[in-house]
């Protein structure tokens, strides 16, 4: 065989066994990196698990009793979490334990994943140490294989968390806003903002809800600078701010926190199985 021949061979190959052996489509498959080769066993495979519930919240068994809303995880951390900007889900676990000022407590990574469900999936807290929190919050550790543990003491952050904006939401203009939702966003999240097929509602009874991050504008100006229009975020920043103020300005459900925590006796779960 010449050289060429056996490139070739070996590409085709390696495209075989790729599709035969995994459909999973994660960031393990397409780095070459060994550290972040999923782990053999039940480890890797609740990563796996993990992986699916962040993609399929909403519709996974495992999770569409503690979802409130149409909003998968990834729906808001693109391409699950691993989109380098979108409120990346990459180089999280390095920075937990975190101390967190809405909480007033040093949280687990495993808290901030549950805090999710609550309010910008709208829906109700997981147990701690459950089956889907547990693989979540195993999925996200190993996003940050191989990154130095850098403990946040300032906010439950990582070190690649959306960038704050210099124009604050004051300065917001309401009618540009909606001038600009009609143009950029409608086609794909409807003029009333219920969302149309794969596009997930903006506001409304299936959106986030008041307590979540992208209820303030702020936060939702920051993240659509990075984030949208899908696949082509163009907004200058002005134009970020007014389309952000025009979306928290519309109607969600309303967050009263004990409608989003566990009945008493099932926050949290023994996680251990005793042989005896
Ligand atoms: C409505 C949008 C939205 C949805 C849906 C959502 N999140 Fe978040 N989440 C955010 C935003 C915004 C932040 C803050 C990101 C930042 O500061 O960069 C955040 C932060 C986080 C963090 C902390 C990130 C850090 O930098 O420390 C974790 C972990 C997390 N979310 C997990 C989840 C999981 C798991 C789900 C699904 C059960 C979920 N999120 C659903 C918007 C969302
Ligand atoms: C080409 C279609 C498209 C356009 C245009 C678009 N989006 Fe999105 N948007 C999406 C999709 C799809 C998601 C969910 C991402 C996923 O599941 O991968 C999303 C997610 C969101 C989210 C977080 C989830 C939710 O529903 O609350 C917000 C907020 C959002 N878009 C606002 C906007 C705004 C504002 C604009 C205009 C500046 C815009 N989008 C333009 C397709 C689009």
């Amino acid at each position: 065989m010449t050289n060429r021949t056996l490139v070739i061979v070996t590409v085709i190959g390696c495209l075989l066994v790729a599709l035969v052996s995994d459909s999973f489509r994660s960031y393990a498959d397409a780095d070459e990196k060994p550290e972040h080769k999923l782990p053999a066993g039940p480890l890797g495979e609740t990563i796996k698990l993990g992986e699916a519930l962040v993609e399929q919240t909403v519709t996974h068994p495992l999770t569409k009793e503690f979802v409130g809303n149409s909003l998968n995880c990834t729906s808001c951390h693109l391409k699950n979490g691993t989109d380098p900007m979108a409120a990346t889900l990459l180089g999280v676990a390095t920075a937990y334990p975190a101390w967190s000022p809405r909480e007033n407590r040093v949280i687990t990574l495993e808290d901030r994943v549950l805090n999710c469900f609550m309010r910008s999936c709208n829906g109700v807290r997981p147990p701690l140490g459950s089956k889907p929190s547990v693989a979540i919050t195993a999925y996200i550790t190993w996003l940050s294989s191989g990154q130095p543990v850098k403990l946040n003491g300032k906010a439950p952050q990582g070190p690649n968390a959306v960038p704050t904006l210099a124009i604050k939401a004051d300065k917001a203009d309401l009618v540009r806003g909606e001038k600009l939702y009609a143009a950029k966003c409608a086609s794909c999240h409807a003029m009333g903002g219920e969302g149309r097929k794969e596009n997930p509602p903006v506001w409304g009874a299936k959106s986030f809800n008041q307590g979540a991050g992208l209820a303030n504008a702020d936060k939702l100006a920051a993240w659509l600078k990075v984030a949208m229009p899908l696949d082509d975020p163009d907004l200058t920043e002005q134009a970020a701010v007014d389309v952000a103020a025009f979306v928290d300005s519309k109607p969600r459900p309303e967050f009263v926190l004990k409608d989003h925590l566990p009945k008493e006796g099932k926050l949290g779960e023994y996680n251990a199985e005793p042989k005896r």
